[in-house]
């Protein structure tokens, strides 16, 4: 059985500053609890990417060594982007248990990751230094996996063919929602897909959330396909509003 849950009326549609808060989400049986989950974890983790974009031309700055970016700021940045964004705290309207720890776990992740990649990011006479919003959020993604890996795991994903570092290789269920859903023409753009599966006798929520190459991607994921980019990678060709990937969120039941 399937229900299809539009979370505020086409009007909000105009609204760009809402649209990340009320995405519409697809639903095959799930957890209203769970969904509100996954988004904040998918909030949270797009408002790191961005903080570390809007910083990416100082990173990126041979001529700074100290550039004051560390943990701390990134994190109180995020969480500041975060409120804008979704027009309340992450951890404001009073988070259950679960939810407080995998918040508090995801936020953890994040310093960490910053911290260590300071002494990388101060160093004088070397512009590009790799430290990219999607290396940043598989950092971060797989710290969180090492703090509560037996709770959830949050992963960015993408089409096979579009898959740079291996360990984004999207499995068998994500494949499918990718191909089967949003490589569709008909599938309403931004729209996310959530399931509750069951894997060896445990169930599993899992959400999958597109996202879209917009035209600051595409200096790295554009054309000419095959040229190789910046970070050493061939282009992928692709075009402004292509599907580019997705963040796939699993909370273990
Ligand atoms: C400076 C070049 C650069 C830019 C700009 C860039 N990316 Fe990437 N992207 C990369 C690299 C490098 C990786 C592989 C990261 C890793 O090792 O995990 C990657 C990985 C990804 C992945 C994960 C799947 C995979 O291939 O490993 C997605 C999805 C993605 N990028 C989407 C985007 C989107 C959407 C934008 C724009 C908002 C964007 N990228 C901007 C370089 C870039």
């Amino acid at each position: 059985m399937k229900r299809s849950v539009m979370r505020c009326g086409l009007i909000c549609g105009g609204f760009l500053a809402m649209a990340v808060l009320f995405a519409p989400v697809d639903v095959a049986v799930a957890d209203d609890d769970d969904v509100v989950t996954g988004e904040r974890l998918a909030a949270v983790l797009r408002a790191g990417r961005s903080v570390i974009s809007s910083h990416q031309d100082l990173i990126n700055d041979e001529t700074i060594g100290e550039k004051n970016l560390t943990g701390d700021s990134v994190v109180a940045e995020a969480l500041a982007l975060y409120t804008e964004r979704e027009g309340n705290p992450p951890e404001g309207d009073g988070l259950t248990e679960r939810d407080k720890l995998l918040f508090d776990a995801q936020i953890a992740a994040m310093r960490e990751i910053v911290s260590e990649y300071e002494e990388l990011i101060d160093t004088e006479g070397v512009g590009f230094k790799g430290f990219i919003p999607a290396i940043f959020a598989r950092l971060v993604n797989e710290r969180f996996s090492e703090k509560v890996g037996d709770l959830a795991k949050t992963k960015v994903t993408a089409p096979d063919e579009l898959v740079r570092n291996r360990k984004a290789r999207p499995d068998e269920w994500e494949r499918q929602v990718i191909e089967e859903k949003f490589l569709t023409k008909d599938w309403p753009k931004g729209e996310a897909y959530v399931e509750e599966i069951d894997r060896d006798g445990r169930k599993e929520f899992r959400m999958l959330i597109p996202e879209y190459y917009s035209a600051s991607c595409l200096t790295c994921h554009g054309g000419p396909k095959g040229e190789v980019d910046v970070t050493g990678y061939p282009k992928e060709g692709g075009a402004e509003g292509d599907l580019a990937g997705a963040i796939s969120i699993t909370l273990y039941k």
